[in-house]
């Protein structure tokens, strides 16, 4: 299976940075792995004009078509601009926006509905890897916040850890495996053999340091980056070591 770097910018970027993202869509000019960049939502559309050879994603979208929800943006809307792809459930919005798994299957259902692809963040904090509930978490979230419309082109899964995000703290070779393992037992236990062929990202502290190590893990098909994503140099060395590990 084709590995699948995506950069997940935050609430970072400007107009300027544009440069940043030409630059990794020339370097995906020669054949390398696939590749994503989800910058915040004013950004999407000049993205998407001026790039050729990778996706562009949103963060995150509203459950509805349309409707009086202010501040709000819809699948479709993103779709529209130039997204392939929408990340749903990332911890921070867990926290931040109080996302429950309930919201977090909707909107994975409203990305399904529009016709993008959904890439659905799951990930245990650190009480709950102390506490070895780290797989009942996953579990958890994948039972109730997945949908019935997964398939491998619409839906890829992120393990995050939720310790590892900005921290520089990346797990264990052998817990990223475990937990890699179980997040692919529970999609062909509940979708069938084709569920062998959906993504499953690992995203915490990836850096190109690390990548070509973390990219060796059996059932790790890729990687979502926050900080090493918005350095258009850092993000093509994760690039170079997905490329390398097909
Ligand atoms: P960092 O790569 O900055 O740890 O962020 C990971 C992340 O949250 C990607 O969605």
């Amino acid at each position: 299976m084709s590995k699948l770097v995506a950069g997940n910018w935050k609430m970072f970027g400007n107009k300027a940075m544009i440069s940043d993202i030409k630059k990794i869509d020339q370097h995906c000019k020669e054949k390398t792995c696939e590749v994503a960049i989800c910058p915040p939502f004013p950004l999407i559309s000049a993205a998407h004009e001026q790039t050729k050879n990778i996706k562009i994603g949103a963060q995150n979208c509203h459950i509805n078509i349309n409707g009086a929800h202010t501040g709000e943006v819809s699948a479709e809307m993103l779709i529209e601009v130039g997204a392939q792809l929408i990340l749903v459930g990332h911890s921070e919005r867990r926290q931040d926006n109080y996302e429950t798994n309930d919201i977090v299957k909707l909107k994975s259902e409203a990305v399904h509905r529009a016709g993008a692809t959904a890439v659905v963040c799951i990930g245990e904090t650190l009480e709950e890897r102390t506490a070895e509930k780290t797989l009942s978490v996953l579990q958890e979230q994948m039972l109730n916040s997945l949908p019935e419309s997964v398939t491998p082109i619409n839906t890829v899964v992120a393990y995050e850890p939720v310790w590892a995000i900005g921290t520089g703290l990346v797990p264990e070779t052998d817990q990223i495996r475990s937990a890699h393992a179980f997040i692919r037992g529970f999609l062909a236990s509940t979708y069938g053999a084709e569920a062998h062929n959906v993504k499953i990202l690992y995203g915490g502290s990836v850096k190109g340091s690390n990548a070509k190590e973390i990219f060796s893990i059996s059932n790790v098909n890729g990687a979502l980056v926050g900080g090493a994503s918005l350095k258009s140099d850092d993000f093509i060395e994760i690039i170079k070591a997905a490329s390398n590990s097909m």
